[in-house]
């Protein structure tokens, strides 16, 4: 059913087929539609950041930046669901094309740039779901804000969706705003986790319920810098970590058509590295924080590897557009299948 779909929809423009695809797959989800897409995945829960989860095998950010398909995605048998990158103002993200499919190599380019209809959309779409999973909502900064003023960006988003998320994720790492993955690093990474945690707590209070604040980070980071991160996260007590965002790399695919597009680049390319940096976390961080793992997911043995190397969940992203759900099904049995720790 997927070859099919999948055969239509990759005549069309990658952007075409994006956004039909999110209308489509969210349409299913309003009829209840999608559940008779693909078979259920096995339970196979798990507990982590003091959430529960039906199973570890998420939908990643960035392929419902508004919120728009929550309980469809849901219905196509994701045990989480992360939307977003959200910004606090609407804005259209760079000009188009600025999104590449490499088939040859199951992977994608993408220079999106944070296209999103801006936080109050999306906090009205999160409202109206009727899904009782694990939500994550991904923040990020508008292009024209600053990067020395990206604080304030990220604590109005922060305000704005603590109420109805799940768990928060701090997008630090995408390589499309320009500036944005300075904020890994040394003291304006200090800066930002300490702002972002004291809200936290506020908000805590006010709220009364304590909504778990993840990082993403980059693929592109040194063995010493990556290590880095991990002390100044145990360091700020963030709650989790999400390793990776698409890679500036063109290891593999500069050959292919598409191959020099700008962007960032995920899918089967950005598999090893984005483990490499999974294992060097899990060394790191010695079962401190949990470790969201993604990164060239295209079969079920690529997510049990990533929790072999110390992962407790991961998420799906280029695998799901290439393989469709039965990846979601396939990754969670391949999980189950390892021995327990
Ligand atoms: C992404 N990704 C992403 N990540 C994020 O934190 N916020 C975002 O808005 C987006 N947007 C986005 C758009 C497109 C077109 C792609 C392909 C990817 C990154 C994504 O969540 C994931 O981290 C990487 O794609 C690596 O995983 P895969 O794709 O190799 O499974």
């Amino acid at each position: 059913m997927y070859n099919l779909a999948r055969e239509l929809l990759f005549k069309l423009s990658p952007e075409t087929s994006h956004e039909l695809s999110v209308e489509m797959i969210g349409a299913g989800g309003r009829l209840g539609l999608n559940r008779l897409l693909s078979k259920a995945p096995a339970r196979h829960p798990v507990s982590v950041m003091g959430l529960q989860f039906p199973h570890p095998v998420g939908l990643a950010a960035g392929l419902d930046k508004n919120g728009d398909a929550i309980d469809g995605f849901a219905q196509l048998g994701f045990g989480f669901i992360e939307i977003g990158t959200v910004t606090p103002r609407p804005q259209p993200g760079n000009p188009k094309p600025r999104l590449f499919r490499l088939p040859e190599a199951e992977a994608i380019i993408n220079r999106m740039g944070f296209n999103n209809r801006g936080v109050e959309h999306l906090v009205g779409r999160v409202k109206a779901t009727r899904f009782k999973g694990v939500l994550g909502i991904n923040i990020g900064k508008n292009v024209d804000t600053p990067v020395e003023r990206a604080v304030e960006d990220y604590l109005i988003c922060l305000d704005q969706v603590y109420a109805h998320a799940g768990y928060i994720t701090v997008n630090v790492s995408s390589p499309n705003t320009p500036g944005l993955r300075s904020l890994q690093f040394g003291e304006s990474l200090k800066r930002l986790l300490e702002a972002l945690r004291q809200r936290q707590e506020d908000l805590a209070q006010v709220h009364g319920k304590r909504v778990p604040l993840a990082i993403k980070i980059a693929p592109d980071m040194s063995d010493e810098e990556t290590r880095e991160v991990a002390r100044a996260l145990v360091e700020a007590g963030m709650d989790a970590v999400i390793a990776t965002n698409t890679t500036l790399g063109r290891d593999g695919v500069a050959h292919l058509p598409f191959g020099d597009e700008a962007g960032g680049l995920s899918g089967a390319p950005v598999r090893d590295k984005s483990t490499h940096i999974v294992t060097l976390l899990a060394d790191e961080l010695a079962g401190r924080l949990p470790i969201i793992a993604v990164g060239g997911i295209t079969e079920g043995r690529h997510a049990a590897e990533k929790i072999a190397a110390g992962a407790s969940l991961v998420q799906l992203y280029s695998g799901f557009i290439y393989k469709g759900p039965a990846l979601i099904r396939e990754a969670v049995e391949a999980i189950a299948a390892l021995p327990r720790p």
